[in-house]
């Protein structure tokens, strides 16, 4: 597969890349699903969470994997190995929307968006970065990276996002009649970092 284009957004510092491009489509009928018990707009999520460790979407595992290689040596600078920890399914009726959280025990999340017609992506902080400085009423006149706790990214078919996924994050309400689909992947630093000379090395 030749290699993507990133658009990369610094989210407060961090690297939040989309790239487009059409990957394998994963039958999203062959697996069971789970909402949150208490809140019937919740997501859909898949209860296996390695449904790309199955046989039938071993190209989409292998797709995603190049991406995030790529990410990581060209956005990230480094040369780290990442493995892919879990991977489920996300799916959004009409009306239903992923609520803000933030995933732990990963280093970088992925998510490939196989349909989807309506509801952006968001991430979310506490503070501003201006209000981390100062905590003020401002007077936004538009509003940028600095003066806001929120930033919204605008998905379309075939986009896939990664992110650092102990970011804080959600979608908007799916607004379409259509079925939004997601594909997520959790991926965590596998091997030796740092040196015996630094006193930093840690065998994950
Ligand atoms: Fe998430």
């Amino acid at each position: 597969m030749d290699n993507v284009n990133f658009d990369v957004v610094p989210v407060w510092g961090n690297a939040v890349a989309t790239t487009n491009r059409k990957f394998d489509k994963i039958d999203v009928s062959k697996y069971e699903y789970r909402g949150a018990h208490d809140d019937e707009t919740a997501a859909q999520t898949s209860k296996n969470v390695y449904v790309l460790d199955e046989p039938e979407n071993y190209y989409l595992k292998m797709q995603m994997n190049q991406v995030v290689e790529q990410y990581r040596d060209e956005v990230l600078g480094i040369g780290n190995k990442l493995e892919m920890t879990s991977s489920w399914i996300s799916i959004n009726k009409k009306g239903h929307s992923h609520k803000q959280h933030k995933h732990k025990g990963v280093f970088i999340s992925a998510v490939y968006y196989q349909q989807v017609e309506s509801g952006r992506l968001y991430f979310l902080e506490n503070k501003s970065m201006l209000e981390k400085v100062h905590f003020l009423d401002y007077d936004i006149k538009h509003w940028t990276l600095f003066n806001s706790p929120r930033w919204n990214i605008d998905v379309k078919p075939n986009d896939m996002v990664i992110f650092p996924g102990d970011l804080v994050h959600g979608t908007e309400p799916n607004e379409s009649d259509t079925d939004r689909i997601v594909v997520g992947a959790n991926y965590f630093i596998r091997g030796i970092t740092g040196k015996d000379e630094n006193v930093t090395r840690l065998v994950l």
